[in-house]
């Protein structure tokens, strides 16, 4: 077996290391404490494998996604996401029989119990659609409160993703104060999801092919990223045995922060920003290269991808096609093409290996659909939701899986003695 070496504190360790299906080297330190009496320190956990995983392979610095095996850019073109969703939570491709009965369930389980639809009325009316959906998510523990195994824990599985766009279309039509629009068996996934957004009662809605094949992509490319922050979020929160539905809301919380799938939103709105302050584009660059500005240029930039994202080159191509095919110009495109022109030229960029991630087309075709700003973090949760259910069930079937549980290095007053507030001197603070 192959070691490495710790020496600390005059003693000598071996650690065991071991290696993933694609030659990923890791050095298990899951006994130093025990036997150094030190702990590991890596704040923001850019150095440690926090499981091991058979969902999502990622080199970052070749940008290669792949997903139980197969390349992203294949599944992106040829499957179709409810495929994708089997993929990740069953581990292989359902065959036709299989994917029928998949289909059906997932849109059988669509509807949500009527008394839920009374949220929607509780909720104000300028509620951000993220706050909506972590609340509904979480909520659907008190409607199926039952004991979660076996069966029950595949019934709850499709019982998300099914409900997770009836919630996401759900809240944009209470934000547009329209009737709600329920699914119909023969549509996919995306073509039901333009549907319930987009049919009104008073004409036949046929959901345009460019658009629900541009969302199935989209749904796919968002499907899965191995250790994120809102994936091990749902990690964390399952390692305490904590149910599907509650984990899972925690992981749409954690991808609300404008660091995380909130960068989508945030790029539309740094668009919008630059061109009301006349379209200058090299100065906004000049502006986030000054470090006290602390202006990012959101869409760029990752913690694994040191190359093109290649979701990001996929959705590249999708905006061009989906423009030219609906005949749209929209001008934030034009100044996304420039901004990344600037930045890849830039010494700033190239030396930090910045590129454009997942974020930064993604909100401009979100908008050729007609989506609204304030939905496009909750596209990305619907495009998620397999990941997180894999990620979830894999952990739960690890046997003798532990609950997540970090140490620190305290940094804080050493012991000090209670005073009574009487005898207390006054504080400086006042
Ligand atoms: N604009 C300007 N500078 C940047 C950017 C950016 N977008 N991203 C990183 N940097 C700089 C950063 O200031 C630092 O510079 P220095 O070494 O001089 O201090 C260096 O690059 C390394 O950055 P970091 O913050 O240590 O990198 P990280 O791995 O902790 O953060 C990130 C990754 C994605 C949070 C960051 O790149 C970022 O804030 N990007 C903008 C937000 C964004 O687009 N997020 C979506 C990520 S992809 C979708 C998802 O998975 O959620």
């Amino acid at each position: 077996m192959k070691t490495a070496k710790l020496v600390y504190g005059g003693e000598e360790y071996d650690l065991p290391v071991f290696t993933g299906s694609e030659n990923e080297s890791a050095i298990d330190i899951s006994k130093l404490r025990e036997q150094t009496g030190a702990v590991a320190y890596d704040p923001g956990y850019g150095n440690v494998g926090s499981c091991r995983s058979a969902i999502t392979f990622i080199d970052g610095d070749k940008g290669i996604l792949r997903y139980r095996g197969y390349p992203i850019e294949q599944l992106a073109r040829k499957a179709c996401f409810s495929e994708v969703c089997h993929l990740l939570i069953h581990n292989h491709l359902p065959d036709e029989e299989e994917f029928g009965l998949w289909r059906r369930e997932l849109t059988l389980n669509s509807f949500i119990h009527e008394d839920m639809l009374k949220f929607f009325e509780g909720f104000p009316t300028k509620s951000h659609p993220m706050a909506i959906l972590a609340a509904m998510i979480a909520s659907l523990s008190a409607y199926h409160p039952e004991e979660e195994r076996g069966q029950t824990i595949e019934k709850n599985i499709i019982r998300l993703l099914a409900k997770v766009k009836t919630f996401a279309a759900f809240s944009y039509k209470k934000s547009v104060g329209e009737p709600f629009v329920y699914p119909l068996t023969r549509y996919s996934y995306a073509q039901n999801f333009l549907r319930m957004m987009f049919a009104t009662p008073a004409e036949e809605y046929e959901p345009p092919k460019v658009l629900a094949d541009a969302l199935n992509m989209l749904l796919i490319i968002h499907a899965d990223h191995e250790q994120n922050c809102s994936t091990s979020t749902v990690r964390m929160v399952g390692s305490s045995r904590a149910n599907l539905f509650a984990s899972v809301s925690a992981g749409v919380s954690a991808l609300w922060g404008s660091l995380h799938g909130g960068a989508n939103q945030a790029v539309i709105e740094m668009l919008e920003r630059i061109i009301d302050d006349g379209g200058d584009c090299k100065a906004f660059v000049a502006k986030v290269k000054e470090k006290k500005s602390r202006a990012r240029l959101m869409g760029f930039g990752h913690r694994v991808y040191k190359n093109y994202d290649p979701r990001a080159r996929l959705l590249k191509k999708a905006n061009d096609d989906v423009h030219r095919k609906l005949g749209i110009k929209d001008p934030l495109l034009d100044v996304a093409l420039e901004l990344e022109e600037i930045a890849l030229n830039d010494e700033y960029f190239i030396e930090r290996n910045l590129y454009p991630n997942v974020d930064f087309y993604s909100g401009i075709l979100y908008r050729a659909m007609g989506i609204p700003t304030d939905m496009f973090t909750v596209m990305f949760a619907m495009g998620r939701m397999p990941g997180w259910i894999a990620h979830w069930k894999e952990q739960r079937d690890t046997p003798n899986s532990r609950i997540h549980r970090p140490r620190q290095i305290y940094t804080g007053t050493t012991e000090r003695k209670f005073i009574p507030i009487s005898k207390r001197p006054k504080s400086k603070k006042g």
